[in-house]
């Protein structure tokens, strides 16, 4: 009797799949987690046997008898989760998107750093690969890379659960095949209950994003420079004490010291070429913004660093030991009145606030022993919203 129930069961679920496929295509859920992109031979002019022999060859598949590692395993296609510090395959095939066959050759034959000279040992490869790995780039930096789909698995999971539930409810309601009752109830209220936790996620995400880390054009390493060579915020972010916001610093202030070091320990001369190169042309680098508070928000730097002495690690974490930064706070409203609450403001150094006589004198009369943030005005609403 059990044995049959359960069958019944999984002959329910399997038919809720079926019923549910028709919706996926409609959706146009993706299926697989990576698909790879189609090859646009139109755009970049070549023909799929090419493209797909330089293909082979930068993915390790040609020749069989190779003494070297394959391209892809150190020129990545799809960022992996910690820094990689070789070039991207996608980065390396727009530098070369212009140029010619024998300049990428003697790129890839004629190593120009320590670095590259240590990891392009050995390479024996003819031209004629070489020239159809160009190709294989060349169209690359047409396509693109598909960016993998990490939401797929969410919308499994959520599918799943509506599937459970369903057949919890269908039990209850219809067929009564499980004799205890608390089973499907339970199911149903599980199911149900981790489905709005899901949605309920989703939406508080919705325009903040704590854990923000995106790949940035430049690999720039804070803990490099700060941690290792010692440089200190306030040599990049000068404007951070006087101004509302903390500036990013220009190409020409990264060059007053890439002028003379060419080569990373880490990176080779790739990333900093970069820089050098985006000094030539005289245009700065497309830093991607991770911070961001809504427009309707006033925040200043100045009041925080300058007037109320707060390291920058109270907020932003610890960008001193990150190789790329990463958002540590969510920059909720709430987030800001917490820490104006418990935050105490240093009244008897600061001469900033001299204006705020009663309050001296209470100190001094032992009245109060500390003022914090938010008694000095920080949680009215006008404070902060305009
Ligand atoms: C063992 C790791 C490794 C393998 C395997 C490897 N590379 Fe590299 N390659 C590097 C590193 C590291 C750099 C950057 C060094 C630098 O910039 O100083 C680099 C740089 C390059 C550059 C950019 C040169 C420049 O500065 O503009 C090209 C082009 C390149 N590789 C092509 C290839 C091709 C094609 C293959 C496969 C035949 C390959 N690499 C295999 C590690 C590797
Ligand atoms: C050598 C120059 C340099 C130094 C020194 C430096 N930074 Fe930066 N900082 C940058 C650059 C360039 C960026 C933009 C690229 C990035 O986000 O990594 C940046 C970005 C940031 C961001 C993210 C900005 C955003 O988009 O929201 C924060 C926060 C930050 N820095 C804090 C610090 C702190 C704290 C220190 C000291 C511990 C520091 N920086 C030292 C150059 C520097
Ligand atoms: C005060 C000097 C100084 C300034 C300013 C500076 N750097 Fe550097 N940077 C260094 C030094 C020193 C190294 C070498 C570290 C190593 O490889 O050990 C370095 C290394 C690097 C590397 C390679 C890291 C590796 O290990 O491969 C990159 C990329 C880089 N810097 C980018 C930048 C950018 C972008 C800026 C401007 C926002 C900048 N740097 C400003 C001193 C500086
Ligand atoms: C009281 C919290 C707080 C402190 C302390 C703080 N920051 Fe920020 N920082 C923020 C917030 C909030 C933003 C986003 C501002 C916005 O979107 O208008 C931000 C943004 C930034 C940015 C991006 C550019 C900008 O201004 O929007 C940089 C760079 C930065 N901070 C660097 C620093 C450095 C360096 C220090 C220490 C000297 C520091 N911050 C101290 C809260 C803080
Ligand atoms: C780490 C603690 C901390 C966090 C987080 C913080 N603040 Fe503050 N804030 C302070 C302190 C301390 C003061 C008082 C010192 C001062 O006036 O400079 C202050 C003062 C202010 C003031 C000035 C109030 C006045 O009338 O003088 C404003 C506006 C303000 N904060 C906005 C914000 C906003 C917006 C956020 C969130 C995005 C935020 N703060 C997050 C600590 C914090
Ligand atoms: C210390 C600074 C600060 C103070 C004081 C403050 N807010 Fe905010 N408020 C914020 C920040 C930061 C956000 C953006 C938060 C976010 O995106 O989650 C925000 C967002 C909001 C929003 C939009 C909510 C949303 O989801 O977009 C409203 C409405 C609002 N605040 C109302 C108020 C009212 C009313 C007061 C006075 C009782 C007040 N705020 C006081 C910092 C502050």
């Amino acid at each position: 009797m059990k044995r049959n129930c359960c069958c019944e069961g999984i002959g329910l679920i399997l038919r809720f799949y079926i019923f549910l496929i028709p919706f996926t295509f409609f959706f146009n859920l993706p299926l697989t987690c990576y698909s790879e992109t189609e090859d646009v031979i139109i755009e970049s002019g070549f023909s799929k046997d090419e493209i797909n022999r330089g293909k082979r060859f930068f993915m390790g598949l040609l020749p069989f008898e190779r003494n070297h590692e394959a391209c892809i395993s150190c020129h990545y296609m799809v960022s992996p989760d910690t820094l990689n510090w070789n070039p991207s395959a996608i980065d390396i095939a727009r530098k070369y998107a212009g140029r010619d066959s024998a300049a990428f050759h003697r790129a890839v034959m004629q190593p120009s750093g320590n670095l590259m000279a240590a990891s392009h040992q050995n390479f024996e490869i003819s031209e004629e690969d070489v020239y159809y790995m160009k190709v294989y780039l060349d169209n690359l930096a047409v396509t693109g890379v598909e960016p993998m789909k990490p939401s797929i698995n969410r919308i499994l999971i959520f599918l799943f659960l509506g599937v459970l539930l369903t057949w919890a409810l269908l039990d209850l309601l219809i067929f009564k095949k499980v004799k205890i009752k608390a089973i499907p109830i339970l199911i149903f209220v599980a199911a149900f209950g981790f489905q709005l936790f899901m949605l309920f996620n989703e939406s508080v995400l919705l325009g903040r994003s704590p854990g923000y880390q995106p790949d940035q054009p430049i690999k720039f390493s804070h803990q490099v420079h700060v941690t290792e060579n010692q440089i200190d915020c306030m040599y990049c972010h000068h404007t951070v004490t006087t101004s509302q916001t903390a500036n990013i610093p220009s190409t020409n202030l990264c060059m007053n010291c890439h002028i003379v070091v060419r080569e990373g320990t880490r990176s080779g001369r790739f990333e900093i070429d970069k820089i050098v190169q985006a000094y030539e042309e005289e245009r700065s680098v497309e830093w991607i913004r991770i911070h961001d508070l809504p427009d309707h928000v006033f925040f200043s730097h100045a009041q925080h660093v300058g007037a109320g002495k707060l390291d920058c690690m109270q907020c932003h974490g610890d960008v001193e030991n990150m190789h790329v930064v990463k958002q540590v706070n969510d920059l909720s409203m709430g987030w800001c009145l917490d820490c104006h609450r418990t935050t105490k403001v240093d009244f008897i150094e600061n001469d900033y606030y001299s204006i705020f006589e009663a309050f001296h004198i209470d100190l001094e009369a032992g009245v109060r022993d500390s003022i914090f943030a938010v008694n000095i005005g920080a949680n009215n609403c006008s404070s902060c919203h305009y």
